[in-house]
């Protein structure tokens, strides 16, 4: 009788700590960025579908990207809602000081050990709880996390290119069949611009005001799809980005940076990740660590340079391994150039996520959100608990919080994400209890 009794509670345990298939009641989640989108980059053109979705949608004034403000450290912020301390994706490239590999972003695309560092991102969470996950783009998303990988996945190739129109609505024609055909719950989808056009041309520029227009018509072709597909009802959509952009200050206006003016990079560093930007870090040779410090400290007045250890807490940065020795920051615009300048790029990031440059955009539309409710800013962490509530997906630990955009939904009773499961838990209780009664 006893053993009987053992095994029923056994059972039920099982039963109850498998993963529960989904339930209906959530619906399903599409998430886009739109790379390098600054929060204010609607407001001087002309941006119909835009506009219609503050009235028919949330629309934050802006929010604020992770303190590195590139590429992949913001992405990865956004899909584990991890800061960048935690997450360990500190840069746009793969590098090991040790070796002085570098691996370029693209590549880096197809390499777990760059990604895989302990933060789960959501669709793998997600997937362990039974619902299906794709990136289409999405950086992180080609890669496996504890061996294990994204039920579908896209890697951008090398040279593809990010503006063709055409492409853009094919790939949301994809991903509109895979939610219907294949019955998807959570896609990211990511697009290449406007950073590609805001580095090459500059954000204040004719340009970028005709890639604005690219992405307002393909937002348009979006909603479309979305009801065509029969999805109006049935999918929430968030629109952000990972980062602003802002125009680079140059001679003969400025003095620019170029830090072999104040010191030997080939003497006194062993490696180094410079020229991307505002943001940089250097590797001192073995004892050399005070000299660099001391050569860059007073060296420009537009440069903050940092000891790991003076790095301020608020940054959420210094606990990683990888943020090397001296971190260096410079001021908005200022481009930080190690042995010469090249002028490539005429808007760059990599700034301060405080300024106003670096800050991005969020929409979101569907039955779960509200409609013509305008947000507060809010920290880019918050948008993983914001997911995970949409899906009904039982989050990891993050650094996100609920009560920043919670607001936003329609249903706003602050239960988590996980109340639909929590009934089912429940049931089995009953379930139990009524079997022990019986025996
Ligand atoms: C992910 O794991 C699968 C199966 O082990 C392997 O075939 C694939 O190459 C891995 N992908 C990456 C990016 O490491
Ligand atoms: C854009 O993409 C479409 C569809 O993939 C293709 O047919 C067309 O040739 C592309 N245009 C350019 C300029 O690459
Ligand atoms: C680098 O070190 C060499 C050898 O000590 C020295 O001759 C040279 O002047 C140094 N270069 C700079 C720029 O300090
Ligand atoms: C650059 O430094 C100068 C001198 O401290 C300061 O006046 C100026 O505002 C700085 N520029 C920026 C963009 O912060
Ligand atoms: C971020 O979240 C992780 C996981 O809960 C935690 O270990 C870490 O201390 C958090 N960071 C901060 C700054 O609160
Ligand atoms: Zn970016």
């Amino acid at each position: 009788m006893k053993s009987e009794l053992l095994l029923v509670l056994a059972l039920c345990l099982c039963v109850s700590t498998k993963p529960l298939s989904k339930k209906r009641t959530y619906n399903k989640l599409l998430l886009i960025s739109f790379d390098g989108f600054r929060w204010d980059y609607d407001q001087d053109v002309n941006t119909p579908n835009l506009d219609k979705l503050v009235k028919e949608g949330v629309k934050a004034k802006y929010i604020n990207p992770p303190a590195i403000t590139m590429t992949s450290p913001s992405h990865f912020t956004t899909i584990t809602g991890r800061w960048i301390e935690d997450h360990g994706v500190v840069h746009n490239l793969m590098f090991n000081d040790k070796t002085g590999l570098r691996v370029p972003h693209k590549a880096t695309l197809k390499r777990s050990e760059w990604w895989d560092n302990g933060a789960l991102p959501l669709w793998i969470t997600a997937q362990n709880q039974g619902l299906k996950t794709a990136s289409f783009f999405y950086p992180g998303g080609g890669v496996n996390y504890s061996g294990q990988a994204v039920d579908r996945f896209l890697v951008e190739d090398h040279g593809q290119p990010d503006d063709n129109e055409t492409g853009w609505q094919q790939n949301i024609d994809t991903v509109m069949g895979w939610f219907t055909k294949e019955d998807f719950d959570f896609v990211t989808l990511y697009y290449g611009e406007p950073d590609n056009v805001g580095h090459a041309f500059g954000p204040e520029t004719p340009e970028r005001i005709k890639i604005i227009e690219q992405i307002d018509r393909t937002i348009g072709y979006l909603r479309e799809a979305i009801h065509k597909n029969g999805l109006t009802d049935h999918l929430n959509v968030i629109l952000t980005s990972d980062h602003g952009m802002t125009t680079i200050k140059m001679a003969s206006k400025v003095n620019e940076i170029k830090l072999s003016n104040y010191m030997s990079l080939f003497n006194l560093t062993r490696f180094d990740l410079l020229d991307y930007g505002g943001f940089g870090m250097i590797t001192p040779r073995e004892g050399n660590e005070q000299e660099v410090y001391d050569a860059l400290k007073n060296a420009h007045p537009n440069l903050t340079v940092y000891k790991k250890e003076e790095i301020p807490e608020h940054f959420h940065i210094r606990k990683h391994e990888r943020i090397q020795p001296i971190v260096l920051l410079a001021d908005l615009g200022f481009n930080i150039n190690s042995r010469i300048i090249l002028h490539i790029n005429k808007g760059d990031h990599g700034f301060s996520n405080e300024e106003m440059d670096m800050k991005m955009i969020f929409r979101a539309f569907g039955p779960d959100f509200r409609d013509n409710f305008l947000a507060e800013p809010f920290d880019s962490v918050s948008i993983y608990p914001l997911m995970c509530k949409l899906l009904g997906v039982v989050p990891e630990a993050n650094n996100g919080s609920l009560s920043d955009t919670k607001d936003m939904l329609v249903d706003n009773a602050d239960t988590g994400g996980s109340s639909g499961r929590i009934k089912v838990s429940f049931s089995l209780l009953v379930l139990m209890i009524i079997i022990l009664t019986l025996i």
